[in-house]
């Protein structure tokens, strides 16, 4: 069996009600399982509903979906690392596609993030990959390592071998188009030696992102280079992020 960390991103929704009782049912359905771990990144307004509803699980984790790197002050409708790591949670995303894209994230701000949360303790989520036009240009290799190598800037190899890392291809966010587990596997190989290289151990783990669901689970997590999944669509319903779990699982 693979150990395997697979990740649920539920964006903008689920209430820290609706979480409860996703938790209740998921949990259910779900038991833990060696070397398989859980995470739930919920909208920030959820995070402490959701730690305290899995709090007798010791294979889950949850993180915020951002964070800014000042500790405290006046940065009104951010939130620091302290103030996520007040409420239980472990970790948190940085450089999500949609914070990239949509409100427009530089890469020297992604580095100024895990900086932050390293210091801090909590565990980076970092994300990254290449627009679809990036892609047809022959340019994934090098959009994900410049993506990559800005993110760590400054960090010691100790550092480095904290970080999480997620490969998602922007063109397969919440589109419906899965990167085949080739292609998956490929991009996973070039960023885990850079990863290497810049003092992570070997067997880092590198997530792939972008519209997983049941049936495509179990195909990307075979491929010995993908060490679990973001989710994001697929994860919004105890039953379907389940089904995913259950899919990876019998990889
Ligand atoms: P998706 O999102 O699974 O809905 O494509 C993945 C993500 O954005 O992390």
């Amino acid at each position: 069996m693979r150990d395997l960390i697979l990740a649920a991103n539920w964006k903008m929704q689920v209430t820290p009600a609706e979480a409860r009782d996703y938790a209740a049912d998921f949990l259910t359905r779900v038991r833990p399982r060696l070397g398989r771990e859980l995470w739930f990144f919920p909208p920030a307004v959820s995070l402490e509903s959701t730690v305290r509803s899995f709090l007798d699980r010791a294979d889950v984790r949850v993180g915020a979906q951002d964070v800014y790197w000042e500790a405290k002050g006046p940065f009104t409708g951010a939130l620091s690392v302290p103030l996520v790591a007040a409420t239980g949670a472990a970790g948190a995303l940085v450089g999500h596609s949609e914070r990239r894209h949509v409100f427009g994230e530089t890469e020297p701000e992604t580095a100024r993030k895990v900086q932050a949360l390293l210091a801090g303790g909590l565990v980076p989520l970092l994300c990254v990959g290449e627009l679809l036009a990036d892609r047809e240009a022959g340019r994934t290799e090098s959009v994900v390592l410049r993506q990559l190598d800005a993110a760590l800037t400054g960090l010691i190899p100790a550092q480095v071998a904290r970080v999480l890392l997620a490969y998602e291809p922007v063109w397969a966010i919440g589109t419906g188009k899965v990167a085949t587990p080739a292609d998956a596997a490929q991009v996973h190989r070039i960023l885990r030696a850079r990863m290497t290289a810049l003092g992570a151990p070997a067997r880092c783990r590198i997530l792939y992102g972008g519209s997983v669901n049941p049936d495509n689970a179990s195909g990307l997590v075979a491929e010995p280079e993908v060490d679990g999944l973001l989710v994001g669509g697929a994860s919004l319903t105890p039953e379907g992020w389940a089904a995913v779990v259950t899919a990876a699982d019998a990889a």
